[in-house]
Order: C-alpha cells, then sequence, then structure tokens
C-alpha cells in the first residue's frame, strides 16, 4: 500500500487538472515555454469524444498540429457528453489558457458557459461543429464542413444511383448534434424533387459502428424489412456496422441495399473497392493546422475570418481503388 501512495497521488493531481475541479490559480500547463524561453501560446481544446475514425483523425491531426506549431495543448475528450464539454471548458478558464477551441457534442445549450469565457476574456474558436446562439460575439470563428452541403450531396448521389426510385432508412447522428442536423436537412432537399425516393425510418446510430450495426438488425427484423432498397448513413462509421448486419441478415450490402455515407475514413474506401459501399462523401478532419493558425492569430489580436469551409470531395466505387492509397485517415 505504501509503495501505491505516491503513484495515487499522482494520479489524483492528473486526474484533477483533466476534469477542471482542481484549484482555481493557473498551472503550470499555461508556462509552458520554448527552447529560446519564450512563453508558448496555451490552446484549451474540448473533445467530443472518440466516436469514430473521424474522431479518432481529427483528434490526431489537432494534437500533431499543436506540437509541430509549439503550441502547448491542453486536450480533453468529452465522451460524446456535454456535461463533460461544460467541465472542461469552465477548466479552461480556471487555467486561464490563451485561447479555447472545442467540437461541440450538441448544437444548443452553450450560452452561459459561452459568457463565463467572454467575461474572462478568452476568445473561442469552433473546431468542426457549430453552435447556436444568439449573441454573434460569443464565439471568434468557426472551421468546419457545410454539413447541409454534404447532405446534398449524399441525396444526389443516391438519386442518380436508383434512378429516383428508392426505399430508405436512414442512421442518424448523434441527437441535437450539428452534423446530424444539418446532413439530415440536405439529404431532404435533394431527395425533395424525387417522390418515388422516401425514408421509410429513421434512427440515431450515435455516430459510432456498434450503434449503427444495432439499429440496422432492427431495421431488418421488422415485417417490411424486404422493402428496404438504400441506406444513408449520417457516417461512415454507422455504414460499416450496417454493412456486417445487411450481410447478417443474408442480403447483399452495395447491390441489394444501395449505401451512401459521409466522411471518407479508409474503411469507407476499403469497402467501396469490395463493393459493399457504394459512395462517401467526404467529411475533412484534417483542420489541426488552420485550428493553430486561427489560435495563433486570435492570441496576437489579429483578425480571424468568422467562417472557414473546408474543402470536400465525393467519391464512389469508381474510383475508391485508386484513392486509397493516398487516404491520409
Ligand atoms: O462532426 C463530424 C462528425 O462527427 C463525423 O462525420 C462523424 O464521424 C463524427 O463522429
Amino acid at each position: 500500500m505504501k509503495k501505491l501512495l505516491p503513484l495515487l497521488a499522482f494520479a489524483t493531481v492528473t486526474m484533477t487538472l483533466a476534469t477542471g475541479c482542481g484549484k482555481k490559480e493557473a498551472p503550470d500547463s499555461t508556462n509552458a515555454t520554448d527552447a529560446g524561453g519564450k512563453k508558448k501560446l496555451t490552446l484549451g481544446f474540448s473533445q467530443v469524444g472518440a466516436e469514430s475514425a473521424w474522431r479518432t483523425a481529427n483528434s490526431q491531426n489537432i494534437k500533431d498540429e499543436a506540437a509541430k506549431n509549439g503550441v502547448n495543448l491542453v486536450f480533453s475528450d468529452a465522451q460524446q457528453k456535454q456535461e463533460n464539454q461544460i467541465k472542461a471548458l469552465r477548466s479552461f478558464v480556471a487555467q486561464n489558457v490563451d485561447v479555447i477551441a472545442f467540437s461541440p457534442v450538441v448544437e444548443t445549450g452553450w450560452e452561459p458557459v459561452l459568457q463565463e469565457i467572454k467575461a474572462a476574456k478568452i476568445p473561442v474558436v469552433l473546431s468542426d461543429r457549430s453552435v447556436d446562439v444568439s449573441d454573434p460575439s460569443l464565439y471568434a470563428s468557426f472551421i468546419g464542413a457545410d454539413f447541409v452541403e454534404e447532405g446534398r450531396r449524399a441525396g444526389k448521389f443516391l438519386a442518380e444511383k436508383t434512378g429516383g426510385k428508392a426505399t430508405i432508412v436512414e442512421l442518424v447522428g448523434t441527437p441535437g448534434a450539428a452534423p446530424a442536423i444539418d446532413r439530415a436537412k440536405g439529404f431532404r432537399e435533394a431527395i425533395a424533387s424525387h417522390p418515388d425516393m422516401k425514408i421509410v425510418k429513421s434512427q440515431s446510430g450515435d455516430f459510432t459502428r456498434a450503434k449503427g450495426k444495432e439499429v440496422m438488425e432492427a431495421f431488418l427484423r421488422a415485417p417490411d424489412a424486404g422493402q428496404i432498397t438504400a441506406l444513408f448513413s449520417h457516417n461512415d462509421d454507422m455504414a460499416l456496422g450496417a454493412i456486417q448486419a445487411i450481410e447478417e441478415a443474408g442480403r447483399q450490402p452495395g447491390k441489394d441495399i444501395a449505401i451512401v455515407s459521409i466522411d471518407g475514413v479508409k474503411g469507407a474506401f476499403e469497402a467501396m473497392k469490395a463493393g459493399k459501399l457504394n459512395c462517401t462523401v467526404e467529411c475533412n478532419p484534417l483542420i489541426g493546422g488552420q485550428i493553430m493558425d486561427l489560435a495563433q492569430k486570435l492570441a496576437n489580436h489579429q483578425e480571424v475570418p468568422r467562417r472557414v469551409v473546408s474543402q470536400e470531395g465525393v467519391f464512389d466505387q469508381s474510383k475508391a481503388e485508386a484513392e486509397l492509397p493516398s487516404r491520409k485517415y
């Protein structure tokens, strides 16, 4: 037990800093200096979680780019829970970081904590997902994809692929999350002019492969499951889980059921190469470098663009094999 005590003490200190429940004065993490003794910029980053391959690539890219740009990164994983993100944001204020960036798990409910951050005069960058707030001064910049456009691209692909005739099931992202709301909207817009394209079932798979599989299994157990001819999945991970469920149900993914999803992760390209997925609409997670640039500018009181939209493509099976070796995530 004696030998364990110092370890326990270290773990407690580490956890206290990570959860932000500790003392209010600035810890050493915000006093980090570079080789020349110059104070480094400290960026507090609150990540959604590790729910998908996209998210893992996004987190890694942010960490890599922080190291490359000499930024002292205080990184916190919210495990898909808004209350954890709010705690992390408050802990960044308590630590007096220079800039805060976060990828909000859901769109609403941020006003009070953002007001606290504003009162502490810490600039905020929204990464990947936006928030729904009435006061635009609560954040300085939002960098990320146009999720509505991604949904439109998926709908357009499916309309072309099916000749405008499909009985569609939808795997929705995390309820209340910007990409779930916007992708659903864009997809519906794109299929609106095709009266024979109908969404017959729509349920959240929380952006995870396991939940995507579980929900697709339930769709396939329903008495009318034989009518399903297409799947729109809000991300690749859920589509990959659904592919497994479709195969286990004795149907051919990509053939009996046309599948379009969003993200463009390696696993999706492999599934396209194997003929099991028909299309992935790219959503670029590699925005770490641009986040570091925005953070540096904000810390130096320079102007930053209010909105930075990431550039993304659409890939179907015909492009999968050639594209696969150069995919970075
Ligand atoms: O916010 C981006 C979305 O979040 C990605 O499409 C999904 O894979 C992730 O979990």
